[in-house]
Formats: C-alpha cells, sequence, structure tokens
C-alpha cells in the first residue's frame, strides 16, 4: 500500500472496538482519570511507576532535563538482572516458570526464576572471570536460544554494557558493531537452526572479529558436530565447558547508577552507517515494566508471547526485561512459524496455554495468505489479550486478526514505538479505550505526542504531518554510542527540545494516531528497519556497480519491499546472472533482510539539475503509478527508459 492509499483508506475506516466490560473489570489500568493526572504530572506518574523496581539506594531525583539530554531518577542505584530475575527468587515467584523455551527442532526448556537465577550467576561468574568489568561492551550474536536472555541478564549482572546482534546479520554487519562499540568479547554460537538448515553463526563470528578488540570468543554449542565451526586455540571457548567450572555461588549484583548504559542496540538511520542506541538502566527498566502492566495488562496467570527475535528492540524489552522485571511467564520460541508447518504458532498457543501474543502485522498478512482454516484448527482459548508492532497495521489485517486469532473476543493493542523510544509509546490501554482497525490510537499516560506541520505547529484534527514527542520520557534513548552530535542532530535538530521519531502520521477526529510511516530514508522491511543508504553502499562496493539507487516499494506481505536501480561501470554487461550476484553482496555486505525483492539496471539514474536523486520517482515507477513531476527533471528520457524496463518485467 502506498502512504496516499494508507491514508485513502484509513479515512474510510469507521469500525471503533469499545472496551469490553468484562475486561475492564479485571485490567490493571481501569482508571480513566490515569490520562490526566499523568499529562498534568507526567514526573510524578513515572516516579510512582519507578516504585514497581527494586532500588538498591532509592531516587530522590525524578527528572533533570536539559534539552535534548534527559536523566532520571538519577541519584538513585538498582541493578537489571536483580529486577528481572532475582527479586522474584525472593518471594513465591521463586519455582514459577520465567522462561518456557522452544526450539525449533522440538526440544523445549523450561526455567524457574529460581533456575534462571543459578544460570545468570554462572555466566556472570563466568564474565567476571574472563575479565569483563562495569561499563565493558560485550557484543552477543546469538539465535533465539535460553543462552541468549542469560548472557544480557548476566552482561547486566556484572554491569557490562550488552550490544546483541540479530543473528540474520551478516559477518560484515556484525563486525562494524563490534568495532563501533569497542567490544571486548563475543558470545555466538556454533550455528543456528532455521527452517531445518543451519545459520553459520559461528563462520561468520570468525570473520567479524578479525582486527577488532575482541579478545575472546564464548561459543555456546546449539547445533554440535553438523555445524562446521572450528574453534581457535587461545581465542574460543566453549560456553558449556567453561560454565562448568564456575562457582555454585550467588553473583553479588553490581549496584549501577539509573542512567549507566544497560545495552547498546543498533538500528539503521538515514546515513549509511548504523546508529549506537544507547539506553540507560532506570529508565529504560521503568519504561519496559510499566507497558508490562499498563499496555499488556499483565497478571501472574498470564503466559506472555513476543514473537519478535531478541536482535531487535521488541525482543530486548518484550522477551527479556519487560516481562521477566514483571514476574511474567513469557514464551520463547527459536524458529519460522512454518517449521514444520504453518500450523506452529498455533500449536505453540496450544501447547503452553499462551494467554498474551505479541506479533508484527507482516506475520499476519502471510498468515491471512495461509488461510484462516489453520489457525480457526485450534484451540485458542486461552488467549485473552493480542499485540501488533513494527509497521502500520491495514484494517484488513486487524479485522482478519481479530476475527480469526482473537475469535471477536481478544481486546488488540496496536503499539507504536522505536528502538529509540524503549517501550510502547502510543497504544491503547486495553480495559480503557476503544479500539480502531489501524489506528494505534493514543499516547499511554506520561507520554506526550502531537502531529506537528513543518513548523513545529500542532495540526488540527483530520490533517496529517509529522509526529513529534514533546517531553522526555524515562526510557528515552540517552544519546547515539560515541556520536551525540548524532543524537542531538537527528533526533532534536529540527525543533529545539522536541523529539522527532521520523514518522508521519495523521489526526482524526478522536484525536486518534494514525502512523503513516517513515518520512526520511528508512525502509521497513518486514518491521525491519534498513537504511536505504546501507543497500546503496553494498551494492556501490559491487567492482561492476558505478551508481545506485535503494527505494522501499508497497509489498503486500512485507509492508515495502526493496527495489535498487543500478547502473553499471563501462564495460560491464547487464545479465540476469549479475542480479543474482549483486542480490547476493547485498546479503553478504548486510543480512538476508536487507536482499533486494528487484534490482533494475539503468543507462542513468533520475536526477534533479542539483545532481540528487528523485526517489520519489523512483518510487512512482516501482509501484507502477503515473508519474509525478518530472519538469525537474535533467534528462527525462531516463525515466521513459527506466518505465519500459519495469513493465517488461511484469
Ligand atoms: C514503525 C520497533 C506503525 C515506525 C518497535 C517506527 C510502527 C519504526 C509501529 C521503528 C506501529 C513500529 N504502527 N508503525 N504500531 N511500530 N512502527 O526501531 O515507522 O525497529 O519508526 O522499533 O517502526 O522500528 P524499530
Amino acid at each position: 500500500m502506498t502512504e496516499a492509499d494508507r491514508l485513502d483508506t484509513l479515512l474510510r475506516e469507521h469500525r471503533i472496538f469499545p472496551p469490553d466490560e468484562t475486561f475492564r473489570a479485571q485490567a490493571n489500568f481501569k482508571d480513566e482519570s490515569i490520562y490526566q493526572s499523568a499529562a498534568e504530572d507526567p514526573e510524578h506518574y513515572w516516579a510512582q511507576q519507578a516504585q514497581y523496581l527494586s532500588w538498591q539506594q532509592p531516587f530522590s531525583k525524578i527528572l533533570e532535563w536539559e534539552a535534548p539530554h534527559a536523566k532520571w531518577f538519577s541519584d538513585g542505584t538498582l541493578n537489571a538482572a536483580y529486577n528481572a530475575v532475582d527479586r522474584h527468587r525472593e518471594t513465591n515467584r521463586k519455582n514459577k516458570a520465567a522462561i518456557i523455551w522452544e526450539g525449533e527442532p522440538g526440544d523445549s526448556k523450561v526455567f524457574t526464576y529460581d533456575m534462571l537465577g543459578r544460570e545468570v550467576d554462572k555466566a556472570a561468574h563466568m564474565l567476571r572471570q574472563l575479565g569483563v568489568k562495569k561499563g565493558d561492551r560485550v557484543a552477543i550474536y546469538l539465535p533465539m536460544i535460553p543462552e541468549l536472555p542469560i548472557a544480557m541478564l548476566a552482561c547486566a549482572k556484572v554491569g557490562a554494557i550488552h550490544t546483541v546482534v540479530f543473528g540474520g546479520f551478516s559477518a560484515a554487519s556484525l563486525k562494524d558493531r563490534i568495532v563501533d562499540a569497542d567490544a571486548k568479547i563475543l558470545i555466538t554460537a556454533d550455528a543456528g537452526w532455521r527452517r531445518g538448515g543451519l545459520v553459520p553463526l559461528k563462520q561468520n563470528a570468525d570473520q567479524a572479529v578479525v582486527d577488532t578488540s575482541v579478545e575472546k570468543v564464548v561459543v555456546v554449542q546449539r547445533v554440535g558436530e553438523n555445524a562446521q565451526s572450528s574453534m581457535v586455540e587461545g581465542r574460543d571457548v566453549y560456553w558449556h565447558e567453561l560454565i562448568a567450572t564456575m562457582p555454585h555461588t550467588p553473583f553479588a549484583p553490581e549496584p549501577m547508577n539509573a542512567e549507566d548504559t544497560l545495552f547498546i542496540l543498533y538500528t539503521s538511520g538515514t546515513t549509511g552507517k548504523p546508529k549506537g542506541i544507547v539506553h540507560s538502566t532506570a529508565g529504560y527498566l521503568v519504561g519496559a515494566n510499566t507497558s508490562m502492566r499498563s499496555v499488556f495488562d499483565i497478571k501472574d496467570e498470564d503466559v506472555f508471547w513476543c514473537t519478535a527475535d531478541i536482535g531487535w528492540i521488541t525482543g530486548h524489552t518484550y522477551i527479556v526485561y519487560g516481562p521477566l522485571s514483571a514476574g511474567t511467564t513469557l514464551v520463547m520460541y527459536e524458529g519460522a512459524p512454518d517449521w514444520p508447518n504453518r500450523h506452529r504458532f498455533w500449536e505453540i498457543i496450544e501447547k503452553y496455554g499462551v494467554t498474551i501474543f505479541y506479533t508484527a502485522p507482516t506475520s499476519i498478512r502471510t498468515f491471512m495468505k495461509w488461510g484462516h482454516d489453520i489457525p480457526m484448527g485450534h484451540d485458542l482459548s486461552s488467549l485473552r489479550l493480542m499485540g501488533t508492532v513494527g509497521e502500520p497495521i491495514n484494517p484488513e489485517a486487524w479485522m482478519w486478526y481479530h476475527e480469526y486469532v482473537g475469535r471477536g473476543r481478544c481486546p488488540i493493542v496496536d503499539t507504536w514505538w522505536q528502538t529509540e523510544t524503549g517501550c510502547a509509546m502510543i497504544a491503547p490501554l486495553p480495559g480503557l479505550l476503544a479500539t480502531k482497525p489501524g489506528s494505534a490510537t493514543k499516547a499511554v499516560p506520561g507520554i506526550s505526542v502531537d502531529v506537528v506541520d513543518e513548523n513545529g505547529q500542532s495540526v488540527a484534527p483530520g490533517h496529517g504531518g509529522y509526529l513529534v514527542i514533546t517531553k522526555p520520557w524515562p526510557s528515552m534513548l540517552r544519546t547515539v554510542w560515541r556520536d551525540d552530535e548524532r543524537f542531538q542532530k537527528t533526533y532534536f535538530g529540527q525543533l529545539p527540545g522536541i523529539y522527532l521519531p521520523g514518522d508521519g502520521a495523521h489526526l482524526d477526529e478522536d484525536q486518534y494516531i494514525w502512523i503513516l510511516g517513515r518520512i526520511d530514508d528508512v525502509i521497513n522491511v518486514s518491521g525491519h528497519r534498513i537504511g536505504t543508504m546501507e543497500v546503496e553502499s553494498a551494492l556501490v562496493d559491487h567492482p561492476a556497480v558505478a551508481e545506485a539507487a535503494v527505494i522501499g516499494r508497497a509489498h503486500e506481505v512485507k509492508g515495502q519491499a526493496i527495489t535498487a536501480f543500478v547502473t553499471v561501470k563501462e564495460g560491464v554487461s547487464t545479465s540476469d546472472a549479475l542480479i543474482a550476484e549483486l542480490k547476493q553482496h547485498v546479503v553478504e555486505k548486510i543480512g538476508a533482510m536487507a536482499r533486494p525483492e528487484e534490482i533494475l539496471f539503468a543507462a542513468e539514474l533520475p536526477k534533479t539539475r542539483s545532481a540528487k536523486i528523485m526517489r520519489r520517482l523512483l518510487r512512482d515507477i516501482a509501484e507502477g503509478r503515473a508519474l509525478g513531476d518530472t519538469t525537474t527533471l535533467a534528462d527525462p528520457s531516463v525515466v521513459e527508459a527506466l518505465k519500459s524496463q519495469y513493465q517488461d518485467k511484469e
């Protein structure tokens, strides 16, 4: 769907689903006045929410704001791993299931809070023995196996900063992140499982750590004999061998200042270089924990399943820190939704009695394509609440989710947020707000958002503009790792003191927000953020390529797909084989999620007279639309040539 089509659909969408009375009666947040009281005094609201954490040294200051730098609870100390695990071991949650893990091949494991705590302690001893100190960076490149959250929590326990790199990233991308973060240790696996095949994590890691600050590589054995990985003497150690020699004594949690960095997570932006988003310890945890109680209405009896990968922010917040800090039983699944068949997700819900299910619109559209008979053939009566995240959801997908997964019973929380915001920012509180298919509704309590025009003036209801966040919030990013200037410029450069997320939005007559998508050069492919510049750099890196322009075009299932326009160097002949080679080159430079859907060769790229590539025109071509204004084009024949090539393809 194009932006204009989306807007058109949204404006015609008038269905509304008021909160269910029974749901409301049992909801954690059932008093409407919370919206107003939090808006009047957000600092008071957040200070109250912060009481749900356990502090070593309680805070007395709430917010210090010197735009664009915020400090929250800055004289308090606490430890994130203690909050996520150990404090529950001291209560009757001690033997409650914390992580129910399901492996792709069908193996499964359950960790109670007590068991999880022991594993985290052993891993913390291990990190300490490897010389990891407070503030050191540890890179983690693992599949969705229990060692992943255990490694993150062990970092938190010793006060180290973790930077998790999604297992789908290539060796080159992993290396960029290791170098930028200056990581001392890399934790990886011999290989990972994906649809029965192997992901060569260790092989990638071997390439990535060459000429970096990494001193030791800790290797989790997930696959074993067939992994085709080897160990480098003196540098590599097996996780299980080292763990076996660790003391079984508790590891004392490192007291961390509220503002100490908990983790760095890289995300794409407008330049070719990913940004290391820096999150604090206390503010981030307060945001994650609060949204579990407010947006997800979490209860002790719940079984919470977020289907994201922990390599992305959604997994950090809603598989690790949110659910665990709230003492939740969570489900973590290693593999693909269609392995060994298309029933897998629904079988997992049945098998573990999942009550809250959180997934992405792209997955829902995939399920729609597979047909509603599949979920309808399963007993999903355990579900009571469902969520979506990652990209705008089209009303049809929302309705399908509502009908065939929720069976018309379950409220849907469409949650808008970003790596930078740390936790859900715009989302309905399910007991309080009526939902509209396709709208993330309104900001959660304590968060102030607006839709503004280029001058920063609020738009009237019925209009669109830029989404902004007008006040600091606890889980906001603190900076970009070692690039505070970029932080200031990217997010606060337009309107002083006002955070610009980079999304367009429409405000309706009820003040509901409808997210329209990115307004910068970021493409959202199946909920994954990919910078056009990153893909262009990867293409230009190939010896045959002279120039490349990359755009996101509407795609039925993925939301957006990558189309690349490429001009080759003099003397290079174009062919299907070259297309395949270029696609593979992008996969090797970035990762499979950045593989262009199609590559078109162009004798020249359409440019303005000031030599700027006209991306909008390229998007029009790729989406088969009548071409917009071409009068600023330096050479109009360029577009005609491209257009006919694209039509030939179809
Ligand atoms: C988009 C993922 C519409 C948006 C948590 C944002 C959404 C980017 C929604 C962040 C939603 C996320 N409705 N758009 N519910 N959720 N987005 O950093 O464009 O991977 O800026 O964080 O995804 O992606 P990120």
